[in-house]
Formats: structure tokens, sequence, C-alpha cells
């Protein structure tokens, strides 16, 4: 049998996830494995159509087709997301239909769901027999029990395409509305909003105004009095997408430095600003592979957040509510950065004029949660998110990122280690022994318990 296995490590043959790759072919020499270095060629694949063309072609004589890649910043990573978007633009969707597939990833499990809904997605929109999914953590195989769980799911896939087996869709074609925005001209000068000296950015990979993104955003621009910034991210000298040499974990100091403009974009013009909009249109099921490369240079801050206190939101063209992958990933990304999430304005509901409404509303809000510097609570995808982080950098990756690690240290993030609670400690100590007497926990009225410290702030006039 032919395997194609399509590398999404800009490591190439140096990556951790070609490992498992290799252990497969290990435990089955009988078969052919032909990896493809995509993410690390993807310039030279993009320029040369042959080579595009030759790999196509080895997809369409392959009996499976292996996605194998890293997670980068909640995806895959920009190199591997324009490759998926030449399949598309340059309409070579058939060499995969049909054609059994699964995905691999390594990581450290932060978010690697949502690069793998996305891939699903991706296999779905490519009419590929899709097998399954195999999220593991970076250093699996070097653990038995681990090994073997890879290689049942390896030996299935296998056994799929011999006998042929059926497998599920799970995502339905994208449909696009048909609609022209068109903002409205004459805008009551009285009811624009006052910046109140907040300076406000826009980041967009669309600004033409011929196009929904860029009129939405020169009604953005409109609402307010006095003028706001609107940056073409396109415009940005960004050299290419991010390599991993991991040589920003010891000082949060990335090897592209005097090479090209990113850093200086990000570090005096992003992260001065108080309200942060990013805008884009959707290409597939994310938005374009210029703005994922945006986002993986961002990395150079690895996990250490750059965004704090800023009021964000999104303002988008095309359907997104029906990607609400790409929404969690907004909302995860902007929790994790310590900044708070006003809205998604798109144009997929709705007429001109109430979207005019819901930009006018929008710029509002961004301003009055500013004023009173507002950040939402965290949920699942901001506390989950960090905690992992959290662990991680004390633990088994401090050595690789040590910049995170003395940042973490000085902002108290180890403090929220369970273990360092000192109020549940004492609590804990004083209630488990009590807990465990029946009578008194018979007696015990755990609703009441509950609402005791509560009474205490209702009850106070102060407070
Ligand atoms: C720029 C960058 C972004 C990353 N983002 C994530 C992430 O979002 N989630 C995660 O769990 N791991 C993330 N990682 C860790 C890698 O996915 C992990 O180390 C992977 O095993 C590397 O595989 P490779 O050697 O095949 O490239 C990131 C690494 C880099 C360099």
């Amino acid at each position: 049998m032919k395997f194609t296995i399509l590398n999404g490590s800009p490591k190439g043959a140096e990556s951790v996830t070609m490992q498992y790759i290799l252990y497969i072919k290990k435990k089955h020499p009988e078969h052919e494995y032909n990896i493809i270095n995509i993410a690390q060629a993807i310039k030279k694949i993009e320029n040369d159509e042959k080579r595009f063309d030759d790999i196509i072609l080895q997809v369409k004589e392959s009996d499976g087709v292996v996605w194998g890649f890293p997670l980068y910043v909640m995806l895959v990573c920009s190199q591997y997301k324009r490759f998926i978007e030449l399949i598309f633009e340059r309409n070579a969707e058939s060499a995969f239909e049909n054609k059994y597939t699964i995905v691999l990833s390594t990581s450290i499990h932060f978010y690697d769901h949502t690069a793998h809904n996305y891939m699903h997605s991706i296999c779905d929109d490519l009419k590929m027999k899709y097998v399954g999914n195999y999220p593991a953590d970076s250093w699996d195989l070097l653990y038995p029990k681990r090994r073997a769980r890879w290689l049942i799911f390896a030996e299935e896939f296998i056994n799929h395409i011999e006998n042929n087996f059926p497998t599920s869709r799970h995502y339905t074609p994208l449909i696009r509305r048909e609609f022209k925005y068109t903002p409205s001209k004459v805008i009551d000068n009285s009811k624009k909003i006052n910046t109140n000296g907040k300076n406000i950015l826009v980041v967009s990979d669309e600004t033409s105004e011929n196009t929904n993104l860029g009129n939405m955003l020169k009604r953005f621009k409109d609402s307010f009095s006095s003028e706001i910034e609107i940056i073409n991210i396109n415009k940005i000298d960004i050299k290419g997408g991010c390599i991993s040499c991991l040589q920003c974990g010891y000082d949060h100091k990335c090897s592209y430095i005097g090479k090209d403009g990113f850093i200086d974009f990000w570090e005096d013009v992003v992260m001065t600003s108080d309200i942060l909009i990013f805008a884009g249109v959707i290409k597939d099921r994310y938005l374009s592979a210029k703005w994922k490369m945006a986002l993986d240079r961002a990395f150079y801050m690895t996990h250490t957040p750059t965004l704090i206190g800023k009021q964000m939101g999104y303002i988008i063209s095309g359907p997104l509510s029906q990607i609400p992958n790409l929404t969690e990933m907004f909302q995860g990304h902007i929790e994790l950065q310590g900044s708070n999430l006003v809205d998604i304005i798109t144009d997929e509901f709705g007429t001109s004029e109430e979207i005019d409404a819901l930009i006018q509303d929008f710029a509002r809000r961004l301003v009055t949660f500013s004023n009173t510097d507002y950040i939402k609570p965290l949920t699942f995808l901001g506390e989950g998110g960090r905690k992992i982080f959290r662990d991680d950098i004390y633990g088994r990756n401090r050595f690789v990122f040590m910049a995170d690690h003395e940042y973490y240290e000085k902002h108290g993030y180890y403090d929220t280690f369970p273990q360092n609670d000192e109020r549940a400690k004492k609590l804990n100590e004083k209630l488990i022994p009590l807990i465990k007497i029946d009578k008194i926990r018979n007696k015990m009225n755990m609703k009441q318990e509950f609402l005791r410290p509560f009474r205490k702030v209702l009850e106070d006039p102060i407070k």
C-alpha cells in the first residue's frame, strides 16, 4: 500500500511529528511511505507550479493520505494553511476526493481540538474518506503503552483501506450569502463616538472599499469623531512564517530580528493600542494564511501575553456562524491574552442599515469598556488554556521556555496552583474531619453553607 504523508512541520525531517510516521514504517515496512515536507518548502511549492502538481499527483496515486502536523497557535502553521489554500485556489480538490485519510498532530494539547476540527472540516470539504484523528502529546512515542495505542490507530487506518470500510461525514459545505454591504454615506456628527484619547487600531487583511470588509472598516472608522488607524497586514514587512527555531524560548527574542519588520509592528503598533480590532475575510474555514502567519510570528513571546487589558473585537466577512470552531479560537485567544472580547461583527446577517447600527454601537461599547477597564471573566477557554500553559512551563518545558517561566514567577501565575491556596488548605483541614462524622454530615445543609459567605456581602451596607 502507498501512503502519502503531508508533513506540516516547518522543521521538515527534524519534525517530532514525523517520528510517529517513522515508527509506523518500522512496524509495517511492507508499505510505502512517501513523506513530503509541505510546510518547510511552502515558498517553493507555491512558486513552482510543477512542484505543486507533483505533490498533487502523488496524492492521487496513493491509497491513503496522512495529514501530519504540529499544533501552531490553535491550528496548523501558516505554511501548511497556505498549502490548503493552494489546493482550492488551483482546483486540485479532485486528487483528494475519496482518498482515505487520517489526521495526526503532536502538541501539548493546548487547543489541539480546534486544529483537529479544522482539519476534519477540510477533509470533508475535499470529500475525503476521513477515518479519524490522532491528537498525540509531543512525547507520547517515548512511552510503551502510548506507542501501542498509536499503532492500534494506524493499523485500523490500514484495515479501513484494505476493506474499503465506510467513513462518516461531519461537516456540510459552507454557504456564502450573496450580499453587498453599502455603508450609509451620511453619519450624524452628533452620534460620532469620542475616542477619549484612546488609541484605536484595526489590523485587517483586506481594506479595499470594493469589498464588504473594506466598507465595514470604513464605516467603523467613520463612527468616531477623530481619526483611527487601519493597517493592512499585507503591507507589513513579514519575510516568512515561524520556523520553530525556538530561540525565543530563552529570552523572547525572535530569530527574525533585523530581518523583517514584524516585531517592530507588533511591539510599536499593535501592543501600544488600547482598542484593537482584528478584521479579515474567511478563507476556507479560518482567516487567510497571511493572518495565520502574523499570529504564528507573535509566538516569539511564546506563552506570555502581549495584549493584556485591551478591548478587542473582530470584524469579519464570510460565513462565520457556520464555523463555531473559529469563533472559539477568537474567544480563546483573547481570553488568554487577558483582554476583553467586546463583539464580533460580520456581514452575514441583516441589511446594510442594520450592520451600520451594529458597527456604530460596537464603537461605542469599545470606548465605554475601555474607559472603565472592563474585562469579562474567563470561560473554560481561557481558564483551561492558562492552566495548561502554567503546568507545562512550571514542569517539563521550563528549560525550553525560560523567559515564560521568569514572567510567570514574577506575575504570580504559580500562585494559582491549588496546593498554594492557603485559604482552601485551612478550610479543608477544618472541614474534612467534620464531614467524615456521619452525624454532622447528615445535619449539614450544603446549600445554606454555600450561601453563608454571600450573605456577608449582601447584608453589608458598604460592600
Ligand atoms: C509557533 C508555535 C506555536 C505552537 N502552538 C501550539 C499550540 O497552539 N498548542 C500546542 O499544544 N502546542 C503548540 N506548539 C508546540 C508544538 O505543536 C509541538 O512542540 C510539536 O510537537 C512540534 O512538532 P514538530 O517537531 O513536528 O514541529 C507550538 C509550537 C510553535 C513553535
